[in-house]
């Protein structure tokens, strides 16, 4: 597959033109990456398993009536997509209180939010992703308020989908962050669906396995990778 015209290069993907028109290829790197970019590393394998995991949960949200922009899989570290205008905002759904919002908010660790907060970043590395609000969002002219609800309604069944999946295996999904993109009239789940993009608890001995192994050295990233993939992707799932 050609895939030359490297399009855009982000943190821990790169993203080419296909040959195909409205199609791109999407290359999930071992770059890992934490804190705007200050601590930086390559974990060999890491791409393969942020690919597969993300391919996976595309497909089960598309089975269950999200529009996604994922079409296949190409090799353990390549997806083909579907070309989407991106929205720069970062929608970030938490089921409880980790991260950021403890060390800005007066949230205990770990403290439920029934129902789920929903915060939206405007993705902009040199202004540092400000967090921002529905006026700010429509002023700016990245959506109209019918489709913030759209998108609010489309993040939070997409956490049931996801909660449930972790759940019947064991593990807490304390928040994660997800993109969407537009095609015509139409928003769609875009980006990735990975450990670097949200945050997962051991429900027995609330270890940490997603990127906060890396974030604060908690132990070996890709053990922990690996074991989410192994929970979660059934099998002779994908390539
Ligand atoms: O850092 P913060 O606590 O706001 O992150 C919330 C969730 O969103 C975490 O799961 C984090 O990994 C994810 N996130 C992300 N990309 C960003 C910011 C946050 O995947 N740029």
């Amino acid at each position: 597959m050609n895939r030359s015209q490297l399009l855009y290069a982000g943190k821990a993907k790169s993203v080419y033109r296909s040959e195909v028109p409205e199609e791109l290829i999407v290359s999930f790197r071992d770059d890992i990456t934490a804190f705007d970019g200050g601590k930086k590393d390559i974990i060999v394998g890491k791409g393969a398993f942020n690919a597969r995991i993300s391919a996976f949960f595309f497909s089960y949200l598309e089975e269950h009536g999200i529009p996604t922009h994922f079409i296949r899989m190409t090799d353990e570290r390549t997806m083909v997509v579907r070309e989407l205008t991106m929205i720069p905002l970062e929608v970030i759904v938490r089921n409880r209180a980790a991260g950021s919002i403890v060390r800005r908010y007066p949230f205990q660790e770990g403290q439920v939010f029934s129902p789920p907060v929903i915060v939206m970043d405007y993705k902009d590395d040199t202004r540092h992703d400000p967090m921002i609000n529905e006026d700010l969002i429509c002023a700016l002219g990245l959506l109209t308020r019918e489709e913030i609800q759209t998108i609010r309604k489309l993040a939070l069944t997409i956490n049931r989908h996801l909660t449930d999946l972790f759940s019947n295996k064991g593990l807490d999904l304390i928040d994660f962050k997800i993109e969407f993109g537009r095609s015509g009239d139409k928003i769609l789940l875009a980006d990735e669906i990975s450990m670097d993009s949200m945050r997962l608890w051991d429900r027995e001995t609330g270890a940490s396995l997603d990127k906060d192994v890396y974030r604060f050295d908690k132990g070996d990233v890709l053990s922990a990778y690996a074991q989410v993939v192994k929970m979660m992707v059934p099998e002779g799932y994908g390539v």
